[in-house]
């Protein structure tokens, strides 16, 4: 497994339940991720296609390293997802909260996870992502969700109210990921953690939770299974 490690920040080129079961138990402030939504469709064909052909506009020519890890089926995707949850429960402090990226399809599933692995849950914040994929006769599928909640009691990080939705696009000239989340967003949901404090990200992606985490002045642990994404992220992060 590769290591990096600079300033307070740490990086992992691994498997996230292999990573998290080695990190002492009590060793971070929050937990933001970004988990695979392995969604997709309710068949396991339609959730087994290449997730290019998933989360992608039709015509996007735009080609990203394959994602791995999205092509499980509902049951062993909901255990999966409580096992690596149970994991940063045991590692996150007590008051820590935590924030988890899902879609509509998974949303249930996912709560269900988060519940099931300890976290006592506090909410939902809708993501609004402005340019979703039109659907003649059809609501836009325009939101994503994150599902926030806490180990015991939520220790604050701030004083301030903060709101119940962020509306912030995603601009593809900044992706470098097929499911970048924008780094402003990232910024915004950080505000209820606590300024000195260690966040964990066992799905690290392209690296945005990383880069807005050193922006933010906060250390950052990241676990990403891909070499092609460990790289690019380990380059951005450490460039901020
Ligand atoms: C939804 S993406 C994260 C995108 C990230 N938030 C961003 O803005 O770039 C999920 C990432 O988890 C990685 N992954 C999948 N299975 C994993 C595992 N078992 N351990 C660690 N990383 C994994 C995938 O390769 C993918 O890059």
């Amino acid at each position: 497994m590769i290591r990096d490690q600079f300033g307070d920040v740490t990086l992992y080129n691994g498997d996230a339940l292999a990573v998290l079961s080695d990190m002492p138990d009590e060793s971070v402030d929050a937990v933001l991720t970004d988990p695979p939504y392995s969604s997709g469709g309710v068949t396991i064909t339609a959730r087994q296609a290449d997730p290019a052909s998933k989360y992608q506009k039709s015509g996007t020519m735009r080609r990203y390293p394959p994602m791995l890890g999205d092509a499980k089926d509902q049951r062993s995707w909901t255990a999966w997802c409580m096992i690596w949850l149970g994991q940063c429960w045991r590692v996150a402090r007590d008051g820590s909260p935590l924030m988890v990226f899902t879609d509509w399809r998974q949303l249930p599933a996912m709560s269900d996870a988060v519940q099931g692995a300890g976290w006592k849950w506090l909410g939902i914040v809708p993501w609004d992502k402005r340019n979703a994929r039109p659907q003649i006769g059809k609501f836009r599928q325009q939101c994503e969700y994150v599902l926030y909640a806490c180990k015991g009691s939520l220790l604050l990080g701030t004083r301030a109210c903060l709101p119940g939705l962020y509306s912030c696009p995603v601009v593809s000239a900044q992706k470098v990921h097929l499911t970048s989340k924008p780094v402003s967003l990232i910024r915004e949901l950080l505000a209820i953690t606590r300024s000195d404090g260690i966040v964990l990200d066992p799905f690290m992606g392209g690296g945005s939770v990383g880069i807005a985490c050193r922006e933010a002045g906060r250390g950052y642990v990241g676990i990403e299974l891909s070499p092609e994404y460990y790289a690019i992220s380990r380059e951005r992060i450490r460039k901020i």
